[in-house]
């Protein structure tokens, strides 16, 4: 496991480029297993999560070429042979394969992926929403053995807007007979990204990125050309990194409408964003003061984003609350911000911050992927020389995020 070495920090400044998102890449290569042609994905983020959706792709028979942030898939060959918990163990995401090889093979045999550091997170929604398109499935060693057919569209209800059952359920019925409504979905743009990508292969989607999505089954679809949507949360942890810091950056290639949420509350506690179509600048000008976040599904604040915020609300004066909705165990960093003289408690969901400008340095573990950016944008706003451990996770999530950091002026490294 490699660590992270944060230095103080002067404020951040320059331009920034966001990279290809990762929540988007992810369902979009599973998806490409659905077509049985060749597809070419761009603006595909170099992270490790990305690597081993592309070996889950191999395992099932795709072939898989990398070239720069292009990646090709060629699902010719795929099978729905059995996926190990050496290979779904490991990324959350790769439960979403199964409704691809569902809909393309009528059968998915997968080892369950588990939980992790910041819940548990059951894939009881996903098998609902498989059960209502008329699939059925046992549960065996671990496994999980996915049967159907003949998939029939229907109507769904989600009774939480889960954004992978939401993604497993469209996967599942673009190629189903008859129509699937799926209701109370998520509406995350990783969702659009993934309709936008199908409906390219061919597939007939309307209502993606609202609450109610439309699914007309079509007979087949074919490979295509698709280019992946900006990384929304990279681009708003170094918005929050530059809050921290009092910075003054411009961060280029993003979505300004996909981060309302974090741009409204950034301008909330007194941080400048000026929001362009493809840019905002982020300025910290004047006095910031605390605030009150409360994590949501899109369009609200998103708990990706959470920990982030919190960080930074340790540096500034006056007393935050933060309550998290979606994941049971998200506030897992909030001792080793402590151990950097955070003073914060934990009641249940809310975590409540009093900020004060005397973060120290310490030597702290990263706990989740985001948990590790929170570290270090409180080891930038810290005194001293900070050392974070587990630092493999920032490669989970963030592409060269030493290298774009250092280009911002701060103190940085990977130390392996
Ligand atoms: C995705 C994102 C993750 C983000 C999360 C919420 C990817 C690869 N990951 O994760 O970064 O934090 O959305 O925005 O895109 N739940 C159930 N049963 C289910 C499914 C989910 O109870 O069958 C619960 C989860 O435990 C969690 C909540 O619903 O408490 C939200 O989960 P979900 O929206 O499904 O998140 P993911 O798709 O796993």
């Amino acid at each position: 496991m490699s660590k992270f070495i944060v230095n103080s920090s002067r404020p951040l400044r320059g331009t920034v480029k966001v990279s290809g998102s990762k929540n988007s890449a992810l369902p979009i290569l599973s998806a490409c297993l659905l077509s049985g042609g060749i597809s070419v994905i761009k603006n595909v983020p170099d992270l490790s999560d990305v690597s081993i959706m592309c070996s889950i792709l191999s395992h099932l028979g795709c072939k898989i070429s990398r070239d720069g942030d292009v990646i090709t898939v060629d699902s010719s060959n795929a099978s729905s042979v059995a996926l190990p918990y050496e290979l779904t163990g490991k990324i959350r995401a790769s439960f979403i394969a199964a409704g691809a090889l569902l809909a393309r093979f009528k059968f998915a045999e997968i080892a369950l992926p588990g939980g992790c550091t910041i819940g548990t997170r059951p894939v009881d929604l996903h098998l609902k929403g498989f059960s209502a398109l008329g699939s059925e499935h046992h549960i065996k060693d671990g496994f999980v053995y996915i049967t159907c057919p003949h998939l029939k569209g229907t109507k769904i209800c989600l009774d939480f807007p889960s954004v992978g059952a939401t993604q497993n359920i469209m996967l599942a019925s673009v190629l189903a007979s008859g129509t699937t409504i799926i209701e109370n979905c998520a509406s995350e743009p990783e969702i659009a990204d993934l309709a936008d990508f199908l409906c390219k292969c061919g597939a007939d989607i309307s209502g993606a990125g609202t609450d109610k999505i439309t699914i007309n089954g079509v007979k087949s679809l074919t490979g295509c050309e698709h280019t992946i949507i900006p990384d929304r949360i990279e681009a708003g942890t170094f918005m929050v990194a530059a809050g921290a810091t009092g910075g003054d950056i411009r961060l280029e290639n993003v979505i300004s409408s996909h981060l309302t949420s974090v741009t409204s509350k950034l301008c909330e506690i007194g941080i400048n964003c000026c929001e362009f179509a493809d840019e905002i600048l982020v300025r910290c000008d004047g006095e910031r003061k605390a605030a009150t976040v409360k994590t949501m599904p899109f369009p609200g604040f998103p708990t990706d984003m959470q920990s982030q915020i919190a960080a930074m609300l340790c540096c500034i004066e006056g007393t935050s609350l933060i309550t998290e909705t979606i994941f049971e165990n998200r506030f897992m960093y909030v001792p080793e911000l402590i151990r950097m003289n955070a003073d914060i408690k934990v009641d249940g969901r809310t975590a409540v911050i009093k900020g004060n400008s005397s973060l120290i340095a310490a030597q702290v573990n990263a706990t989740d992927l985001r948990a590790s950016a929170a570290l270090i944008i409180a080891g930038m706003a810290a005194k001293g020389k900070t050392t974070i451990n587990n630092a493999d996770y920032l490669k989970r999530g963030y592409e060269h995020l030493d290298t774009k950091l250092k280009s911002l002026g701060a103190d940085v490294w990977f130390e392996e």
